[in-house]
């Protein structure tokens, strides 16, 4: 038994310079482990609320008084039974005493101090079934930003460097140079311009939405040509953003639902994008449903805002034929539990899962353990800053270690 013997709680700050909670499980056997959580900019409304309504401040009072208590003795591997606990304090479906980011660094600070304990690696304790840590995930790799990540980029939120290979020590490498062949067209396209870099690491410029996806299908056909890794456009339009009133507004036109479908799947088949989040708004399944059936078929259509991890949500997806794959934010839904019930969901209806960063992240690599252990199809991770450094390179790590 993993007995928890302490529990500590407190503030740090993420890469946006917003402060977020790290926990600290110390176990009886004086194993420990510490698990920081990321925040999102964009997002969704169905996710638990990351802090209750007086910040990180009121999570951590509460976590110490209320949750600490009732967490002590508790056995950490015996996971239902620790998240169960994060759960049944809280006692809201969203989570909105504790908060959603208090869940995510206890649970996975919880389960780090159990990883350690055994002397194994994070990912071979989530394991799925099958799983043999010999598998890696592809990399969706953030190269332009815009959206709520970007002031003054496109409406689109991510324009996506998408590395489809087996091996990290190619994929990551070839989605950064799309990153910097993608910066030197930019400065081309506008040479007396600043060019800076938005909150996930992406640039940012004054390009229209498809002006972009345009200059990101050239980088990635030229990041192809030198490196031979399949490196293709990918997006992320988190389309709830710029959706109101019935319409996807961008800044020379709106578009109806039929439009916006017609739109995506023009974009997709011009450009050969391969993956394709968020293309319509978070409560339209049949819209979604539309884009798949169009492109279903030769790109990943993949819900971000519309599940938001959750497994009720995916499910409905699931009836719909929404999708084809299913973003996965461990602090969208909270605990480990609640991800690995979505992940074994996408499983179980062939669904693919892509294991994903925040915009406001923190320095540590377990999101690459995350993406192992459940088999994703692709992590989806910014290129630059250490932040987002941190997972690629624990990503290599791991491939060193058991890889191809
Ligand atoms: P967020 O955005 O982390 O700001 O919510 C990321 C995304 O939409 O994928
Ligand atoms: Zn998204």
């Amino acid at each position: 038994m993993s007995a928890v013997r302490s529990v500590a709680v407190d503030l740090i700050y993420d890469s946006r310079g917003h402060p977020t909670i790290e926990a600290t499980v110390a176990l009886q056997s004086g194993a420990s482990g510490r698990a920081g959580a990321p925040s999102g900019a964009s997002t969704g409304v169905h996710e638990v609320q990351a802090f209750p309504a007086g910040g990180v401040p009121e999570a951590i009072r509460v976590v110490r008084e209320r949750l600490i208590p009732r967490l002590l003795g508790v056995d950490a591997a015996d996971r239902a039974a620790f998240d169960g606990t994060i759960h049944a304090v809280d006692g809201t479906p969203n989570l909105s005493v504790v908060g959603g980011n208090s869940a995510t660094a206890l649970s996975v600070a919880a389960a780090t101090a159990v990883a350690a304990e055994r002397g194994e690696p994070l990912w071979r304790l989530l394991a799925r079934p099958g799983i043999d840590g010999r598998r890696f995930p592809s990399i969706v790799g953030n190269s332009l930003n815009g959206g709520k990540h970007a002031i003054g980029g496109p409406e689109f939120q991510e324009f996506i460097a998408f590395a489809e290979d087996p091996d990290p020590s190619r994929s990551i490498p070839a989605a950064i140079r799309t990153h910097q062949l993608l910066g030197e067209a930019l400065h081309r396209r506008f040479p007396s311009a600043a060019l800076g870099r938005g909150d996930e690491g992406g640039w940012v410029a004054a390009v229209g939405s498809e002006e972009g996806v345009a200059l990101l299908a050239e980088a990635c056909a030229r990041a192809r040509d030198e490196l031979h890794v399949e490196v293709h456009p990918g997006l992320d339009l988190a389309a709830s953003e710029f959706f109101a009133d019935g319409r996807y507004r961008y800044r020379d036109r709106s578009l109806d639902r039929d439009g916006q479908v017609a739109f995506v799947a023009e974009l997709v088949d011009r450009y050969g994008i391969r993956y394709l989040e968020d293309p319509i708004e978070q409560d339209d399944f049949e819209g979604f449903a539309a884009v798949t059936k169009a492109v279903g078929d030769r790109t990943l259509v993949v819900g971000d805002d519309l599940y938001t991890t959750r497994a009720d949500r995916l499910a409905r997806g699931v009836a719909a034929g929404a999708t084809n794959a299913v973003l996965i934010k461990v602090n969208q839904v909270g605990t480990l539990t609640e991800t690995l019930r979505t992940v074994d969901l996408a499983a179980a209806d062939r669904q693919a899962t892509v294991t994903s960063h925040r915009s406001g992240e923190v320095p540590e690599g377990w999101l690459a353990h995350v993406a192992v252990g459940t088999g994703a199809r692709a992590l989806k991770c910014g290129l630059l800053g250490g932040e987002r450094v941190a997972k690629l390179n624990e990503l290599l790590r791991l491939a060193r270690l058991h890889g191809p």
